[in-house]
């Protein structure tokens, strides 16, 4: 359980990084209009990282200076396939920290650039260790901090301040504008920070909310099978320790291509770009649609589809890399 705090907390960080958190909940009529049920979407691209990672990114930067583990020329390392990558880089660039993010061939090329603009610098995995890059990347980090005893890793698959962040923002917010009365919460799950955190304030609060964890067909987290993933950000081919042992109401698998078709159902039916796990969520709900009569839904969306456009948004990527012979009709 994480320590517990009963006001909603606005961030006391500084500067842009102030601004995290308060993201808009916003209720989506139309996806699923044919069903009687309530759905609401957080909407974490609203974050000025771009993703629901500013939290855990500046929570553990912040905690870290904090205890002294990290002071101001530091350098900080991590593992990430960029939305964290991204979170970390700006909240480094403002403290006066150095930055080196550990990514795979899978990275988007824009959050790269991104990283790069606020200063951090890339090292890239190029090959796959035991079939996954997340093992080939934590690897590389290992080897980092062995081999500099100054680099600090703030390690988002351990830090208890990844859910904590969650569980002080992100749940709390939502739960502020719905009076607690939330019967389904759809998350997405790689680290599982932010469905723990989640989870850990629904039950202290004893709310009766279910929560579903949507995760990757291929990612090996609640004992699924291993196999290829394409969409970033979702599912994971390690069982991290924070991901050890953890336990949601309900798993739900969905494949790139559910992941695509959700994004553009979205944008066709709301008006709004989401990146890939968010529409993986979408495919997630209407396959629940039966049992979801009557309730009130919610749904964390993590990012933006305008850092998927080369990918998810692009026919010729889903036809090569999804081999979907038709992805307009998606
Ligand atoms: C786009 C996206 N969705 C979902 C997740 C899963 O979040 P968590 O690591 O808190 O489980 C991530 C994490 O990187 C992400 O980048």
């Amino acid at each position: 359980m994480i320590a517990k705090q009963d006001t909603v907390s606005r961030s006391r960080s500084c500067g842009i990084l102030g601004a995290i958190g308060n993201t808009p909940l916003v209720k989506m009529e139309r996806l699923f209009a044919s069903v009687p049920m309530e759905f609401y979407a957080k909407l974490e691209f609203f974050n000025p990282g771009g993703s629901a990672k500013d939290r855990p990114a500046t929570a553990m930067i912040e905690a870290a200076l904090k205890t002294g583990k990290l002071h101001k020329g530091d350098t900080v390392v991590e593992s990430s396939s960029g939305n964290m990558g991204i979170g970390l880089a700006q909240a480094c660039r403002y403290y006066g920290l150095e930055f080196i993010c550990v990514v795979d061939p899978h990275a988007q090329k824009q959050n790269l650039a991104i990283i790069r603009a606020h200063g951090g610098k890339i090292m890239m995995v190029e090959e796959a260790e035991d079939g996954d890059f997340l093992s080939a990347r934590l690897s590389a980090v290992n080897r980092l901090v062995k081999q500099n005893r100054s680099y600090y890793w703030p390690n988002q698959y351990a830090n208890l301040n990844n859910p904590r962040s969650h569980y002080k923002g992100t749940i709390r917010e939502i739960d502020r504008e719905m009076n607690g009365e939330l019967d389904v919460l759809f998350v997405a799950t790689s680290s599982t920070g932010t469905a723990r955190g989640c989870r850990d304030f629904l039950r202290e609060k004893n709310r009766h909310t279910k929560i579903v964890a949507v995760d990757a067909e291929g990612s090996i987290l609640f004992g699924g099978k291993r196999g290829e993933r394409k969409i970033p950000g979702l599912g994971a081919g390690v069982v991290s320790d924070l991901a050890r042992g953890q336990q949601f109401d309900t798993v739900e698998r969905v494949t790139d291509t559910d992941c695509v078709r959700g994004c553009r159902k979205i944008a066709r039916l709301e008006a709004v770009l989401v990146g890939g796990s968010s529409g993986g969520i979408v495919e997630a709900v209407d396959r629940r649609r039966s049992e979801l009569k009557g309730k009130t839904c919610a749904a964390i969306f993590h990012d933006s589809g305008q850092r998927y456009l080369d990918t998810v948004f692009n026919d010729e990527w889903v036809k090569s890399e999804l081999g979907v012979k038709n992805p307009e009709t998606l």
